[in-house]
């Protein structure tokens, strides 16, 4: 890079001033930011984006106003308001990294001591240290990574070059401005990478680091970072039954506390495996012998595999099977992972109210 183009702390502080988001759990100018909210924050954002997490981190805080209130709520609770997040291992750390903060008597301040609680990876001990209590540290996510692989102008693939554009982040950081507001800097990184520094068509022209660009100067940035072909993720096949009675009750169950989805509710069904199901494995895995009819197909992402569930449906005179009878009317309030609620919006015709459109 020429001695005349510098990805200036100093510049991207003054921009970040101007334009910086305004966020639920984001401290105003001046005021100071609360450890827990940051927290939070920072665990419903990984793999997720601000616009979807805003109205969970909303009601969750509503409802969980501070670690203690976290801490002594029955899990069962913290499942329910997190349904819909996705990843529930984090759910199940949440709450127990909100029980060993309440028994140190606080959030650690520090960068080792946030790594040692339940949850809390290096990504969000760097983003908690900084924001929270002023360290200076670079959390890298997707957005500061980006940012990185094009002012740098980092060819490598990732997740190859992870640790290039970590530490690509890392000499961004050590400037002595941005190591005099950490904390700043960090979210200005983040507000850039979501506003101006966007995946496809960045903005360049507003970028307070135009000037300095290697990305920009080789006209590559917006093909930065690069990426290795994903392989593709193995396809599942699930068959779940909506078992409904006229007193408007349905049949779930709750899933085992431990693996994929551990602890939360579902529509009775068979397990996922690599090859569909026959007609006689689908009547025999229902929950009783009645008249199924087919009630749609959906198909959702895990992480390492692709889902497809077909759906049957019936209604009969009383549910004569194991499992959880439920209101149809409450049904908001378990503890259905996005799946589920996916399964339910098709039988039910009607959208997922929590996701609306993105359904
Ligand atoms: N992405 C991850 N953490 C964030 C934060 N604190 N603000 C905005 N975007 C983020």
């Amino acid at each position: 890079m020429p001695s005349s183009a510098i990805a200036s702390a100093e510049s991207l502080l003054r921009w970040y001033d101007r334009h910086r988001r305004r966020l639920p759990w984001r401290a105003e100018a001046g005021e100071s930011p609360d450890p827990y909210r940051v927290w939070l924050s920072e665990i419903m954002l990984q793999q997720t984006t601000v616009a979807a997490v805003i109205p969970y981190y909303e009601r969750f805080v509503s409802r969980f106003p501070t670690v203690r209130v976290l801490a002594d709520a029955p899990i069962e609770s913290v499942l329910a308001s997190w349904a819909g997040l996705g990843y529930y291992a984090r759910a199940r750390n949440l709450h127990a990294c909100a029980q060993a903060v309440v028994a140190r008597g606080g959030f650690p301040s520090d960068l080792d001591g946030l790594r040692a609680l339940p949850g809390i990876g290096v990504y969000t001990a760097a983003a908690v240290a900084a924001i929270a209590f002023g360290v200076p540290a670079v959390p890298v996510d997707g957005n500061v990574e980006r940012v990185a692989a094009r002012v740098f102008a980092i060819q490598d693939p990732l997740p190859a070059a992870k640790p290039a554009l970590r530490e690509a982040a890392d000499r961004l950081g050590e400037q002595p401005a941005a190591r005099a507001r950490p904390g700043d800097f960090a979210q200005a990184l983040f507000d850039l990478g979501a506003t101006l520094c966007t995946p496809a068509q960045p903005a360049c022209g507003l970028c307070p680091w135009v000037e300095a660009c290697a990305g920009r100067r080789q006209g590559i940035a917006s093909e930065l970072p690069r990426k290795a072909p994903r392989k593709q993720r193995p396809l599942r096949y699930g068959v779940h039954f909506w078992l409904t009675d006229p007193a408007g009750q349905v049949l779930l169950r709750r899933r085992p506390a431990r693996g994929l989805l551990g602890g939360m509710t579902e529509l009775p069904g068979t397990e996922w495996r690599g090859e569909p199901w026959s007609a006689d494995e689908v009547r025999a895995a229902a929950p009783m012998p009645t008249d199924w009819r087919p009630a749609g197909q959906v198909r959702h992402g895990f992480t390492h595999f692709e889902l497809v569930i077909d759906l049957f449906a019936a209604q009969v005179p009383r549910i004569a099977a194991e499992g959880l009878l439920r209101s149809l009317a409450t049904l908001d309030e378990e503890a259905l992972p996005s799946v589920m609620r996916k399964c339910v919006a098709m039988v039910c015709g009607k959208p997922d109210r929590r996701r609306g459109a993105t359904l």
